[in-house]
């Protein structure tokens, strides 16, 4: 349906209709996979996000994805054969998921780590749908062809605009090629934030400000390519309407990661999962990372003892992050957050996004997306019906402007101008006050006029925009 301002007849919209039909959340389709729900279940490492939860969350239709990690941690000889654990344990989870579900599986890869390449090569080996890839900027040394011929849709994870750019010339130059889509990570994400810490607070980094730069940035290469480049972003997403909003803000998709932490199919202990019902608004901190970025996570006694310089004794098993000082660390963060998974919280920590003291209780991933695709409709429904009263008012506002115009210039006000302009040519003008006055008014209506024309215009427009990128059950 095409909006016109001429021939908009608000009698010809069937509000009842669509309220009744509901508001259905669009599909996402990165490369050839497409997922019936555009929600990505962000990878979470050190072994939060396996095979259980990547499968539940594939199987509600939306992508679930296993972070790798040193998800060798997960085996029992992580500490003799490091990489080869690493590797082992991430086959026998992809093979696990892809057991239980049809849907879509996707592996998180750090760039940062020291074997990048091998997991990557493992999730090409088991063919995978897609890989994310984060902490770092996939550049030099990516296997384009062989993800290609494994059908392995790329994925990078981004904070700026900058880095699409980068990234995108850089692998249009380099393998005549350009990834799949990329991931927009907020600074309110949990986990390591790609983000200076003074730009964490900064509302120019926040999500709303950066996603619509990273939708005009994706843009020129997909024209170029042909190809459509969704854009999905994270960080602090919670609830369907956040979602409406993120979407509505230019994102084809949202990477959601503490909501899924608090689920009965999430990988980690139950106390690691009690930690984000228990949590306060209070609790959720920045920490420092030995990786050297800031993350985010939830106080513990862990961590204030960390803050006090208490030194955790540790074992460095390989440098498994490129940027990792491990003989300078106060401790091991693979080890913490290994620990933390297991439910020794005194010995580790969770990560996890500033929302998180917004849990209240652990759900099934079932449970969770029904919510959010209720909670999305509902907030599609406020929009709408905003918009729709927002639109009636201006409509008789515009009635009114139209008609005082209108009288106005039927009393021939106008005529009177063109006797103005003729007398004050003749240096008149003095005795014409009254009239100057008239005229006066004569312009504040037909700027009146504009301006209800120009805001109903806008609402038409926001109107459209919102049938457009509706879909409708
Ligand atoms: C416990 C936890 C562990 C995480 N681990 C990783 C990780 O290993 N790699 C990564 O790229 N992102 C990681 N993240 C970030 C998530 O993938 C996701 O982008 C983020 O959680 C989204 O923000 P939200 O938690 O507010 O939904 C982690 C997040 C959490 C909560």
């Amino acid at each position: 349906m095409k909006f016109s301002f001429d021939d908009f007849d608000f009698s010809k919209f069937k509000w009842s209709d669509i309220f009744s039909r509901g508001v259905a959340l669009p599909t996402l389709t990165i490369g050839s996979k497409t997922a019936t729900v555009p929600i990505v279940q962000g990878g979470m490492g050190v072994g939060i996000s396996a095979s259980r939860l990547a499968a539940a969350v594939a199987q509600e239709g939306g992508i679930g994805v296993i972070a790798a990690n040193a998800i060798g941690m997960l085996e029992k000889d992580y500490y003799k054969n490091g990489i080869e654990a690493n590797m082992r344990a991430l086959r026998s989870e992809i093979r696990k998921a892809r057991k239980a579900t049809d849907g879509i599986i996707g592996v998180n890869i750090m760039v940062a780590l020291n074997d990048f390449h091998n997991m990557l090569q493992v999730s090409i080996e088991e063919k995978v749908d897609i890989v994310f890839l984060g902490a770092g900027l996939p550049l030099k040394g990516i296997p384009v062809e062989a993800l290609r011929a494994a059908n392995v849709a790329v994925v990078p994870i981004v904070s700026s605009a900058k880095a699409v750019q980068l990234i995108f010339k850089f692998w249009q130059k380099k393998y005549n090629d350009i990834p799949d889509g990329v991931v927009l990570e907020g600074p309110k994400a949990g986990g390591h934030l790609g983000y200076k810490p003074e730009q964490i607070d900064d509302p120019a980094f926040a999500l709303e400000a950066v996603l619509p730069t990273i939708v005009e940035a994706v843009k020129p290469f997909a024209k170029e390519l042909g190809r459509e480049i969704p854009v999905i972003a994270g960080g602090g997403v919670f609830s369907g309407s956040d979602i409406e909003q993120t979407l509505t803000l230019g994102a084809s998709a949202v990477q959601m990661g503490t909501r899924f932490v608090a689920t009965t199919e999430c990988d980690a202990d139950e106390g690691f999962k009690q930690s984000f019902v228990d949590a306060k608004e209070d609790d959720v901190v920045l920490i420092k990372s030995p990786v050297g970025m800031p993350g985010r996570a939830i106080r513990n006694q862990f961590l204030t003892d960390l803050e006090n310089g208490a030194k955790k004794f540790f074992k460095c098993p390989y440098k498994c992050l490129a940027s990792c000082k491990a003989e300078e660390s106060q401790y091991c963060i693979s080890l913490a957050l290994d620990n933390a998974r297991k439910g020794k919280m005194n010995h580790g920590f969770a990560f996890a996004g500033t929302n998180a003291y917004k849990i209240e209780k652990i759900v099934s991933v079932k449970e969770l997306i029904a919510e959010l695709k209720m909670g999305y409709a509902e907030s599609c429904e406020t929009t709408f019906t905003r918009i729709k009263d927002e639109y009636a008012v201006a409509m008789e506002r515009f009635a009114e402007v139209k008609q005082e115009y209108g009288v106005a210039l039927d009393n021939g006000i106008e005529a009177l101008k063109t006797e103005y302009d003729k007398i004050s040519e003749m240096g008149a003008s003095d005795y014409f006050d009254d009239k100057i006055q008239a005229l006066e008014s004569v312009e504040n209506l037909k700027k009146n006029y504009a301006e209800a024309q120009e805001y109903i215009q806008e609402l038409v427009e926001q109107m459209q925009l919102f049938m457009d990128n509706a879909v409708y059950e």
